[in-house]
C-alpha cells in the first residue's frame, strides 16, 4: 500500500529509517509539532526518534509516507496512515519552519486519493483538534468533511475537542443517522422538561394529549445527539441507564443539574476509566449519567 506517490510540487516515498530519521528528528524533537500532532513530549534524541517512527510503522496496517520535494532528498514532514484503528485513520507533520506553504495541502489529497482509489480502502477519517485550523484545512483539501465531534482529555488533562474528518471511497448517504435510547416514563411532559432543565436541548416533536411520545435533542442543532420519551401505564418499568457524553467541565453539568432539582444519586467524581461523571435518578428508576473528560 506504501507506493511512491508524485503530485506537483511533491515526492511520497515509504519511510525509510536510516536516510529520514535525521531529518524527521527534527520535528520529532519539536515541541510545536508533537504536541498538536500526537499530543506527546519530543524527543531527545535521534535514536528515540527512529524506535518512535518504527513503534508506530510496525503497528498493523499502518503506512508512513516522507516527504519531500520533487528533486530534493531534504524530508521536510511525514504522512501517515495509523495503524491498528477501527477505521483507518490519516495523520500529518511537517517540520515547523515549513507550515503554511501549502505542502500538506498538496500531499495529503494524494495520500487519500491513493488510499480510496488503488489501495481499496473504502473510508479514511483524520482526528483533528478543533483549535487546529491548519490541520482541519488538509483534511478539507483532502476531500474529508466533517462526521462528529467528541472531548477527551489531554495529557495535561486539559479538555480537547476533537473533530472527526471522514471522506468515502464511494459517495453514498449514511444508512444510520443516530441509535436513540426511547425512554419508558410515566409523565412524559415532566421527564421532558426535567431532561431539558438539567441537559440543556430543546423539544422536536410531542404527539398525543395526554402527551404519549416525544423527543428531545440535548444540544442546539437538528442533528444534536436525542432521546426519545415514550409513555407507559404500567406501573412497574424496567429501569435502564443513560449516559451522557459531553464537554468539560462536568462540574458545570452538574451545577446545572442541581438547579434543575434533579435526584442525584452520585456527586461529582473522577472515575478510574478516565472520565469525571454524575449521576442522577428519574422518577421511573431510570439513571442518567453525565460525563466528559475533566
Ligand atoms: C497541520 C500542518 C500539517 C499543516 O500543514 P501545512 O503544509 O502548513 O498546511 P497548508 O499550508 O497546506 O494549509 C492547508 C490549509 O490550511 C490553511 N491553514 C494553514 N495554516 C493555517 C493557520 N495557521 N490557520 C488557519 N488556516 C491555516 C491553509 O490556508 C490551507 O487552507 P486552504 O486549503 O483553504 O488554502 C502543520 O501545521 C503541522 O505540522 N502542524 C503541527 C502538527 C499537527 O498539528 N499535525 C496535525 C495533527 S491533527
Amino acid at each position: 500500500m506504501t507506493v511512491q506517490l508524485t503530485t506537483e510540487h511533491l515526492r511520497l516515498t515509504p519511510v525509510d529509517l536510516d536516510r529520514d530519521t535525521p531529518y524527521l528528528h527534527l520535528a520529532y524533537r519539536d515541541p510545536a509539532v508533537m504536541g498538536p500532532w500526537l499530543d506527546q513530549d519530543p524527543t531527545g534524541s535521534p535514536e528515540e526518534t527512529r524506535r518512535r517512527i518504527a513503534d508506530r510503522g510496525s503497528l498493523p496496517g499502518a503506512c508512513q509516507w516522507s516527504i519531500r520535494r520533487r528533486d530534493e532528498q531534504e524530508v521536510l514532514g511525514l504522512i501517515e496512515l495509523i495503524g491498528a484503528t477501527a477505521v483507518p485513520g490519516l495523520s500529518w507533520m511537517l517540520r515547523q519552519e515549513y507550515w503554511g506553504r501549502g505542502i500538506l495541502g498538496e500531499a495529503a489529497p494524494a495520500v487519500a486519493d491513493h488510499l480510496l482509489g488503488p489501495a481499496g480502502l473504502a473510508h479514511v477519517e483524520a482526528w483533528v483538534d478543533s483549535d487546529n485550523p491548519a490541520s482541519a484545512g488538509v483534511a478539507r483539501r483532502a476531500g474529508l468533511t466533517e462526521r462528529g465531534r467528541f472531548a477527551q482529555a489531554g495529557r495535561d488533562g486539559r479538555p480537547r475537542e476533537t473533530v472527526i474528518f471522514g471522506r468515502s471511497a464511494e459517495p453514498a448517504s449514511a444508512v444510520v443517522y443516530a441509535v436513540e435510547v426511547v425512554l419508558p416514563v410515566r409523565d412524559v411532559d415532566a421527564t421532558v422538561a426535567l431532561l431539558v432543565a438539567a441537559l440543556g436541548g430543546h423539544e422536536t416533536y410531542r404527539h398525543g394529549e395526554p402527551t404519549r411520545r416525544a423527543g428531545l435533542r440535548l444540544g442546539p442543532w437538528s442533528t444534536s445527539p436525542g432521546v426519545q420519551v415514550a409513555h407507559v401505564v404500567e406501573n412497574a418499568v424496567a429501569p435502564c441507564t443513560l449516559y451522557v457524553h459531553c464537554a468539560a467541565p462536568v462540574a458545570d453539568r452538574y451545577a446545572r443539574a442541581r438547579d434543575a432539582g434533579v435526584n442525584v444519586v452520585d456527586e461529582v467524581q473522577a472515575r478510574p476509566w478516565g472520565r469525571t461523571e454524575f449521576t442522577f435518578r428519574l422518577p421511573e428508576g431510570h439513571l442518567v449519567v453525565v460525563g466528559g473528560p475533566g
